[in-house]
């Protein structure tokens, strides 16, 4: 049994991809942690997340690999667990920048296929319901406002102590927004057949209670 969560950044995907994964006893997989531990890589190589062909070039020497310890994924860049170092702004930039690029997505494809053929997974990202994994059980299309996205974000920096505006971190919303809707390849939208929530005004209670009651129906 699969079960694939799409959405724009900042729609919570992940907290409650991670509920849900544990109240059914499933393995969560993040697949925007892939996209961001090779972006990683690119912005320690001063690889250029604008140059098509020098990113496609150095894929040859970058290996992403998941593991899980206590049933948390970790991501591996060249064998260098980077977990910890993946959650900044810029690299959630570079990985919006890179992740339209065929080469970078086919590098990922097999690892995501590979990992639901394996396990029951639950498994978030921009493109799981409509390309990944088009026959998985249920599909969900989360989504929520730019604003409660922005402001989720914001107070979930502040929380960490990160310095941020509110206004410039809704503007980097629209714009990732826009990128990863636009891109040729796998663009984010609503699979036909998923399940639209829009989780403005819900809580993470009543989105994670939806999404188990659709899972249920099923
Ligand atoms: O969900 P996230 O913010 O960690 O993802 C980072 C970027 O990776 C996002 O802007 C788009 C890209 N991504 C993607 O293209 N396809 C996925 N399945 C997951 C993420």
């Amino acid at each position: 049994m699969n079960i694939a969560i799409d959405g724009p950044a900042g729609a919570g995907k992940s907290t409650i991809a991670k509920r849900v994964s544990k109240k059914l006893g499933y393995v969560y997989v993040d697949t925007g942690a892939m996209y961001r531990t090779m972006a990683l890589y690119f912005l320690r190589n001063k690889i250029d997340g604008s140059d098509e062909a020098a990113v496609s070039a150095s894929l040859d020497d970058v290996s992403v690999e998941i593991k899980y310890v206590d049933g948390e994924q970790k991501v591996l860049l060249n064998k260098e667990d980077v977990t910890g170092l993946i959650r900044t702004e810029e690299v959630g930039n570079m990985a919006s920048a890179t992740s339209k690029y065929s080469a970078v997505r086919e590098k990922l494809l097999e690892l995501q296929r590979d990992l639901a053929r394996k396990m029951d997974v639950v498994m978030d990202g921009r493109d799981i319901g409509t390309t990944i994994l088009p026959d998985a059980e249920v599909k969900i299309y989360l989504t929520a406002s730019v604003d409660a996205r922005g402001q989720r974000r914001y107070d979930e920096l502040k929380a960490r102590g990160v310095e941020c505006d509110l206004e410039q971190i809704k503007k980097d919303i629209e714009d990732r927004d826009y990128r990863d809707m636009h891109r040729e390849v796998s663009p984010l939208k609503q699979a036909a057949d998923a399940y639209y929530l829009d989780s403005s005004d819900m809580d993470i209670d009543e989105v994670t209670e939806a999404i188990i009651q659709r899972i249920k129906e099923r």
